[in-house]
């Protein structure tokens, strides 16, 4: 029998749409917690009037300790401020490791920066982004709809939110005519 570092979590069967079930704790960011996010400032704190729900996190009971392996579901809401895409807040893992998405519904992107390059990944249902150890990452809804996708991650990876307001995340993601617009920033 194997030793565990934590209290183990039985075997179980997950059931998920924009909630799982068994479920988790459930993560609401509102406008109000996109401090700093979006370039156009006045187009933000014009929005903290009716302070939307930009996104949401369901996660299931697996816990985030070191050798569990926890999931959680991301709804982005559609939206933008200034131009810009609404997004998630982005975070890079204290602990290097590696974390995969899919795209369960509505279209989006998952926007990557080590420090010197960004990346973009184009989302949709089925797609399964990449997040190599190492990485910075957010989503972006890119479309109408609600954006979802399902994140798998070891326990121990951890978010690290700050980074990301210290270094940026390389693009800032606009409506474009024919598209996403990426801006270097
Ligand atoms: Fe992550």
């Amino acid at each position: 029998m194997s030793s565990f570092v934590t209290p183990p979590v039985p075997p179980m069967r997950i059931t998920f749409d924009a909630r799982m079930e068994p479920s988790g704790p459930v993560l609401t960011r509102r406008m109000s917690d996109l401090r700093g996010l979006f370039a156009d400032t006045a187009a933000w704190e014009a929005s903290l009037a009716e302070d939307p729900v930009v996104y949401e996190v369901a996660s299931s009971p697996v816990p985030e300790a070191e050798g569990e392996l926890p999931q959680s579901i991301t709804t982005i809401h559609p939206g933008k401020v200034g131009g810009e895409f609404h997004m998630t807040k982005g975070h890079i893992h204290p602990r290097p490791r590696g974390e995969i998405y899919l795209g369960l519904s509505g279209v989006g992107g998952l926007l990557l920066f080590d420090g010197d390059k960004p990346e973009w990944i184009p989302m949709e249902p089925g797609s399964i982004g990449y997040i190599p150890p190492g990485w910075a990452h957010r989503s972006v809804n890119t479309g109408d709809e609600p954006y979802r996708f399902l994140a798998v991650y070891p326990g121990d990876a951890g978010h690290d939110y700050e980074w990301v307001l210290r270094n940026g995340m390389g693009y800032r993601v606009l409506g474009g005519a024919d598209g996403p617009d990426l801006r270097p920033f």
